[in-house]
């Protein structure tokens, strides 16, 4: 009898791995690396967040997959407070152990295979493709989702503000879509973990009034706090909507034990509490977005999108890895566009996060 292929067999090759040559190439400058490759932050964790992160670390027992009933509180209240959600209770929140464990488990959570269709953007975050092909779904890549054939279709993910691209969806074309999706009853998801950084753009949440008439029915919001709290070394993030959407997961991620600690759900609690921190990190932010922008285009690029999220749409008119060859000899390292679908063959993906010495050394090298 025949070994089953390997699973990792499904999926696409790692592709940061395809990046280290130009990291060295990068590395090699007198002054050293600006890495804006990956969309990790850089600045510290807010002291109020760390204080309650150390508060709790006496915590002996296991935590629950449903969280405190402190921190469903806080999520509700947050999801209420900032996103406008209404009718919120604990039942439409659930902690998860960051939310790219959420992307690429959620279809196999679900129960999808063979036969079922999981949708996202032509041009996207890696992991809604990879979670398709862990559990044998066939992947969808989209440019309109309401062009998309609903046949089959189980799983219909959303990024709005996106990564890579800035992207906002206006709250007119999120109705469309989410009426598109009940019509057809397609599940949708809406990863929505940039929403507190928009520039040149207000993002709206797939759960506000405006768009789903105040019903969740079908409907989850995905939240992260590693960006808007520089919390990504936590694992802090959670799903907000539809009770019985949610009601499953918690059944299956209970038999699962996918647990975010206890002192992290602490954490996570005085994060979505305090709108301080998010808005000084956003200053950082939107001073090192200016800087660089500018610098680009100087140097010939042209920006598209990117009124939100933490990163420039940039390209030069050339294929994406002569602009990482390019960028690489100044000592710059960013991510071709490819990473993210073959539609962005021509671009790169330049983060905003690192610091404002190393972003002042980069819009040196560029001018
Ligand atoms: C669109 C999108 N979704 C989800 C994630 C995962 O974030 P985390 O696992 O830190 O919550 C990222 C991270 O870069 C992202 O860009």
């Amino acid at each position: 009898m025949s070994a089953a292929a390997p699973v990792s067999s499904r999926l696409p090759v790692f592709p940061w791995d395809k990046l280290t040559s130009y990291r060295t190439t990068a590395a090699a400058h007198p002054d050293g690396l600006v890495d804006l490759s990956v969309g990790t932050p850089v600045d510290p964790v807010p002291g109020l967040i760390q204080r309650e992160l150390v508060a709790a670390a006496d915590s002996p027992g296991y935590p629950t997959v449903w969280g405190t009933p402190a921190l469903r509180d806080a999520l509700t209240g947050w999801a209420g407070r900032r996103l406008g959600a209404t009718g919120l209770t604990h039942e439409n929140v659930l902690p998860v152990v960051g939310s790219k464990e959420l992307v690429a488990w959620l279809p196999t959570q679900l129960g999808l295979g063979a036969g079922d269709k999981v949708a996202y953007p032509r041009l996207a975050y890696p992991t809604y493709e990879v979670g398709a092909r862990l559990c044998g779904a066939e992947p969808v890549a989209y440019d309109d989702p309401t062009e998309l054939d609903p046949a089959g279709l189980r799983l219909l993910w959303l990024n709005s503000p996106s990564n890579p691209t800035g992207r906002v969806l206006a709250k007119e074309e999120l109705a469309r879509i989410v009426a598109w999706a009940r019509e057809h009853r397609v599940l949708v998801f809406s990863d929505e973990c940039y929403l507190e950084l928009g520039w040149e753009a207000e993002p709206v949440s797939v759960l506000h009034p405006d768009v789903c008439g105040g019903d969740h029915e079908g409907l989850v919001a995905v939240h992260s706090l590693s960006k808007r709290s520089n919390l990504a070394g936590y694992r802090a993030a959670f799903v907000v909507g539809d009770a019985a959407v949610l009601g499953e997961l918690l059944q299956i991620r209970k038999h699962g034990g996918m647990m975010v600690p206890a002192p992290v759900q602490a954490a996570t609690v005085a994060a979505l509490g305090d709108d301080t921190h998010v808005a000084e990190q956003r200053e950082r932010y939107a001073r090192r977005r200016t800087a660089l922008r500018a610098a680009l285009e100087a140097h010939g690029f042209r920006i598209e999108h990117s009124e939100a999220s933490l990163y420039l749409w940039a390209t030069r008119g050339e294929g994406c890895w002569d602009t990482v060859a390019h960028l690489a000899g100044l000592g710059i390292l960013v991510a071709p566009g490819d990473f993210y679908g073959p539609a962005g063959d021509r671009f790169v993906r330049v983060a905003l996060t690192a610091t404002d010495e190393r972003v002042d050394a980069a819009v040196k090298r560029l001018s």
